[in-house]
């Protein structure tokens, strides 16, 4: 049975340690090490990376990242394939799966990347849907131990209750760190994955925190993240923002946070919405690490899902496995 990426937390345990091999690998990399410029789990194989919406960041990073690894990235678009018009999930699902040795899926529906994952014979990597969004948590979280190691810190978000937000929060709590959300009310997270967030925090000792008042989320924070008040799909429902008067974050709401504090944002940003050109642009924002880190950490998950072994001998080769 095929391994796939839905949601961070189908990681678990490994989380950790998918993130200590992508900031190895990723440092590695940048000294010209030749074990690992020379890693090539992907060898003679194709992965399919399928979109019904559009990509800057995740796009290029899975075909730089598959193609680093020695694969050949196929990137398939919403109207390139017979998939959601002619032909049903599953039997694209099948059909794929004699021809790639994984399928990255950005999708509209949640339900649409779970269905594929379940008829496919490889493994299937959510790379964005309505529910979750695990590269990027991934990206993230590993941005955060780049900059506060393995203190353990409290992550606050300020904005829609959305994908971004849900694996954030999932990631946050695995690795033990807290999670203080501030969303307008009637935009909270999900509570299927609000009720998975805390049983996990549970274990780890972590908090959960749900507010709706920035500064309450904020205060004391060391990280503070947002994303766009509209996702993709939601363009047309323009009234929503008004429900986010008080939610941009900007230098005044960041005097509630820890002076060491790090801006976050998965990109595309909106400057001068939710968030200021200001606090983008300030030296303790680290929203193109976190871009760039979306490459490393999925090349991390796709050495994982495909090849196993592979990964953990790179780990061994690297030191993470004493
Ligand atoms: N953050 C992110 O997923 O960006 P793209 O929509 O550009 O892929
Ligand atoms: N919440 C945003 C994230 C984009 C990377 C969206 O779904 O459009």
């Amino acid at each position: 049975m095929p391994r796939h990426l839905l949601a961070i937390d189908d990681l678990q345990d490994e989380f950790a340690g998918v993130l200590d091999w992508a900031i190895e690998f990723k440092r590695l990399w940048s000294t010209g090490d030749e074990v690992v410029r020379n890693f090539m789990p992907l060898d003679l194989t194709t992965v399919g990376c399928i979109y019904e919406k559009p990509s800057t960041r995740t796009r290029v990073s899975f075909e730089v990242g598959i193609d680093r690894l020695g694969g050949n990235p196929l990137t398939l678009l919403k109207n390139d394939i017979q998939l959601g018009s002619s032909e049903s999930i599953g039997d694209t699902a099948k059909v794929l799966s004699r021809f790639l040795g994984a399928i990255t899926y950005r999708c509209f529906s949640h339900d649409d990347v779970t269905a594929l994952a379940e008829a496919a014979e490889v493994p299937v990597i959510n790379a964005l849907s309505d529910r979750h969004h695990p590269c990027q948590a991934a990206a993230d979280l590993m941005a955060v131990k780049e900059v506060f190691g393995d203190d353990k810190v409290r992550i606050a978000w300020v904005g829609d209750g959305n994908n971004v937000l849900h694996d954030l929060m999932l990631a946050g709590v695995m690795l033990g760190h807290d999670v203080a959300y501030a969303t307008p009310s009637g935009y909270e997270p999900n509570a299927d994955v609000v009720e998975r967030a805390s049983a996990i925090a549970a274990t780890t000792g972590a908090r959960l925190i749900a507010t709706n008042d920035p500064v309450e989320a904020v205060t004391g924070a060391h990280v503070i993240y947002t994303d766009i008040f509209l996702s993709m799909g939601e363009e047309h429902m323009t009234d929503k923002v008004q429900a986010f008067d008080g939610f941009q974050v900007n230098m005044d709401l960041l005097s509630h946070a820890d002076p060491e504090w790090r801006f976050m944002h998965c990109l595309p940003a909106h400057r001068g919405e939710e968030v200021t050109d200001e606090v983008m642009d300030h030296e303790q924002s680290i929203v193109f690490d976190q871009a760039e880190n979306r490459m490393w950490a999925q090349m991390s998950i796709l050495a994982l899902l495909v090849d196993e072994g592979a990964w953990e001998a790179m780990a061994e080769f690297m030191g993470l496995l004493t």
